[in-house]
């Protein structure tokens, strides 16, 4: 077999298998404590908690299958979820999905979706598993209810789901306390089901960010097969009837499913998956025996309206040495450039080209099957972050983003640009 040129450097992807949605994502005690969806299959079977620890985002601990089926609730997968911090303890809040035997349409029937937490004080010892909601309970609910997020706001606790209704619309279901609160639908069609919801108060706005399954094409930015986007709550979690407005988080190919927790600043950052599950495109490093990785890190800010998405300082804090050629061999690199001037850059077959306020992204091959993209946009400042087999455009202070993996044969690297800064970028360390 030859060698892999497409094993990341700055992201976290498994070594064999499959990994999907970041779970559970929080800052405790000292340490990230980082989950991941996971499954042996290369392909995704039966879905598990993969789990990292972290003091820096840097440096990690590699501490394998974290959470598996193992109760009736939850024999056919451990869904999606999310952490919680409670007074001296981190409860985790998970969907256990359970799949009947028979012949259903696992829709509308024969699939359970249960709502679950346990709690920890310390990572080492966790509380049973506790079944705290169920398929029942739904009120006029698809069988497709799941990822739950649990927050406060005016010492009120919430808890939401993504959902798909009996009449195939997505919205949220909306607990208040853990009381059936209400149900929150989207003004303008927005598909049959969202999934993985997050709730964020970032500078004094709150926001809800989700994943709308079934408007692709629908509008002109949604151009995957599924979407992820951010909705402005002005009127507030509790007074919020029906979501009036909906922006796509990230142009680029491979971007779904985000959560977000605190960090140790106290700011509000992202991960992603990086990928769109049903996409038509393919993964070469299968062949590898594995697919798929996180985002790096990203800080939310919220300004003139509009969400920010700002590089983690533990990823800056990985830039080495500067990269004074404009030809060059490297797999894992930053690009900047501040002056808003046209630039080209080539690596293999991927090229990425801005002029005449137009960001044009290309693929070609190496984007096994990934179509080639434009984008009308001014660019007064982009940064880039290029691992082996990925690149994170952050334009105009991080107010765009575009996200995708790629496959180049090689990375031989051309650059054309006036007037640009680039670094070489250390890897991130994992202990096994
Ligand atoms: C999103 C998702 C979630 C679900 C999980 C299963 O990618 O479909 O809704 O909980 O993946 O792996």
């Amino acid at each position: 077999m030859q060698s892999n040129i497409w094993k990341q450097s700055l992201h976290l992807e498994p070594t064999k298998g499959w990994l999907n949605d970041p779970n559970g994502l929080v800052y405790f005690g000292g340490n990230y404590h980082i989950f991941h969806q996971y499954s042996y299959e290369v392909d995704g079977g039966l879905k598990l908690w993969y789990y990292y620890t972290s003091k820096d985002l840097i440096n990690y601990e590699d501490k394998g299958v974290f959470l598996k089926p193992d109760k009736e609730f939850d024999k056919s997968g451990v869904y999606s979820g999310s952490a919680n911090i409670e007074g001296d303890k981190v409860v985790f809040y998970y969907t256990g999905n359970v799949k009947y035997k028979g012949n259903y349409d696992y829709v509308h029937n024969g699939r359970g979706h249960n709502t679950i937490k346990f709690e920890t004080k310390d990572f080492s010892t966790f509380s049973k598993k506790e079944l705290i909601l169920s398929t029942e309970d739904y009120p006029n609910m698809s069988n497709h209810v799941r990822d739950p997020k649990i927050f406060e706001k005016n010492n009120n606790s919430y808890l939401i789901l993504g959902a798909r209704d009996s009449n195939d619309f997505g919205c949220l279901l909306v607990y208040k306390n853990m009381e059936y609160y209400k149900t929150i639908y989207s003004t303008k069609n927005l598909g049959y089901m969202w999934e993985c919801p997050d709730y964020i108060e970032v500078d004094g706005q709150e926001l809800l960010l989700y994943s709308p399954q079934g408007t692709s094409n629908m509008y002109p930015d949604n151009k995957n097969i599924y979407q992820i986007g951010y909705s402005i709550i002005k009127e507030g979690i509790e007074n919020v009837e029906k979501i009036d407005n909906f922006k796509i988080l990230d142009y680029g190919h491979d971007f779904y499913a985000s959560q977000t927790f605190i960090d140790e600043d106290g700011e509000r950052v992202m991960y992603a998956w990086m990928y769109v599950p049903d996409s038509s495109y393919t993964n070469p490093t299968v062949h590898f025996g594995y697919q798929n990785c996180l985002t790096i890190p990203r800080v939310l800010k919220f300004k003139d309206g509009k969400l920010y998405q700002l590089i983690h300082k533990s990823v800056k804090k990985l830039l080495g040495n500067r990269i004074e050629s404009t030809n060059f061999d490297l797999r894992s690199w930053y690009f900047k450039q501040d002056n808003g001037n046209s630039f080209k850059i080539t690596i293999d077959s991927l090229v990425i080209e801005y002029d005449n306020s137009k960001l044009n992204i290309a693929l070609n091959e190496s984007g096994y099957g990934r179509d080639n993209r434009a984008l009308e946009i001014d660019i007064k400042n982009i940064e880039i972050v290029f691992d082996n087999s990925s690149f994170e455009i952050f334009a105009n202070d991080g107010e765009g983003s575009f996200s995708s993996r790629y496959y180049p044969k090689n990375h031989k690297t051309n650059i054309r640009s006036e007037k640009f800064e680039a670094y070489e970028f250390n890897s991130i360390n994992i202990k096994q």
